[in-house]
């Protein structure tokens, strides 16, 4: 037992846990998942499993997303990429509804099944489902050989490593990289995008990894925040666009691992019914960088503000009105606005995880949750 302890020691590198070690790792993973993909210089992105399908790809009638948990979120996000960036109608459902809803589907739909573990048993079949059907099927998943990599008919592996922690966080960051080149990919070849926006997307995309470590240094705001926040009883994340998906992911995350009760929500919808919860005792994650619907977001913190949430907002570094306007901020990188995912996401898994580990929890092993789940 000793021994057995000795190695995990080992294996979470110095860090506490291995969730806290994954999401320091993202910098790395993401970096990892487009190495050999992302060939910024030549204007090239290269993926064999796309380049060698591409015709089903340009030929679909949409792309229909399916996955589960953290998959899932990665999944709406990649259908705000692929709609805004590549013109592509994409539907994103839960695998466990799309397997028995009867779905429409023809041999004209690509069916995207997103997979950390690659054996979700709900995904799985829905996969199934969609090839009986005519589907063409393409899988993101992380573990290299699992059944969801070897059912789907081609693929592009995440290459974010082993991920241990129970709530997913690497996995997420690296699913969004693979997702956004094959939307980057798509956009040039059904040549929606001039080559100069082209080139800005992928120079762009190589300083992520930069991008992401900065958002990393908001550790210590984050930990003083959590602090205050850590004996709450609920919580709500807001975001719009690109962030809403984002909003829900930060509220997941917070609630897989402190068992805090947490909600996310596209913040022009909190008028239809959060905002009878807020009061003086409510903590309001916002997503407020300065791309895309920064004014109505501010509008929604002023919102808040009047009925007395306490806000703590997730901005773009040297943002200067939401700084009046927040009880705290936590500031990222600037980048295209399709990108901020991968930076607003890093300071709401460290928010989560420090609160829990507040709490006394069990981070990388929560009760009731298991890394997959292979039963429906
Ligand atoms: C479980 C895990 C989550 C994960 C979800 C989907 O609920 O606890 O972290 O997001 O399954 O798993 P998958 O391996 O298909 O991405």
């Amino acid at each position: 037992l000793e021994l057995q302890l000795n190695i995990e020691e080992i294996e979470k590198g110095g860090y506490d846990h291995f969730m806290l070690k994954e999401i320091y790792e993202q910098p790395r993973a993401i970096l990892d998942t487009y190495r050999g993909r992302l060939l910024a210089s030549q204007g090239i992105i290269k993926m064999a499993g796309i380049d060698q399908n591409i015709e089903k790809f340009l030929n679909a009638n949409r792309i229909i997303i399916v996955a589960c948990g953290t998959s899932w979120h990665a999944g709406l996000v990649a259908e705000y990429i692929f709609e805004d960036l590549a013109r592509i109608p994409v539907e994103v459902e839960y695998a466990s509804e799309f397997r028995y809803r009867n779905p429409v589907i023809t041999d004209k739909d690509v069916l995207i099944a997103i997979s950390q573990s690659g054996e979700t048993a709900d995904t799985l079949a829905a996969i199934k489902l969609a090839k009986e059907k005519g589907a063409f099927v393409f899988g993101v998943c992380n573990v290299v050989g699992s059944s969801i990599a070897r059912e789907t008919n081609a693929g592009a592996y995440t290459h974010a490593g082993p991920e241990i922690g129970v709530a997913s966080t690497k996995a997420f960051t690296t699913q969004i990289t693979v997702l956004t080149l094959l939307a980057l990919k798509l956009a040039k070849e059904k040549g929606v995008f001039s080559e100069t926006k082209f080139h800005e997307y992928l120079a762009e995309l190589e300083n992520i990894p930069a991008k992401v470590e900065r958002a990393l240094q908001s550790n210590t705001v984050v930990e003083k925040i959590a602090e205050v926040y850590k004996d709450s009883t609920n919580c709500l994340y807001l975001g719009r666009g690109y962030n809403f998906p984002v909003a829900l992911e930060g509220a997941l995350k917070l609630k897989e691992i402190s068992y805090i009760h947490a909600e996310g929500y596209p913040a022009a919808e909190m008028k239809h019914g959060p905002i009878a919860l807020i009061d003086e005792h409510m903590p309001v994650v916002v997503i407020a960088t300065n791309r895309g619907h920064y004014d109505k977001v501010v509008s929604n913190i002023q919102e808040i503000k009047s009925r007395k949430g306490k806000i703590i907002a997730v901005v773009t570094e040297g943002d200067e009105t939401v700084r009046d306007l927040a009880d705290y901020i936590i500031e990222v990188p600037d980048t295209l606005e399709s990108l901020t995912p991968l930076l607003t996401t890093i300071p709401l898994q460290l928010l989560s995880y420090h609160i829990a580990v507040m709490r006394g929890c069990n981070v990388d092993q929560p009760r009731n949750l298991a890394k997959s789940v292979t039963v429906e």
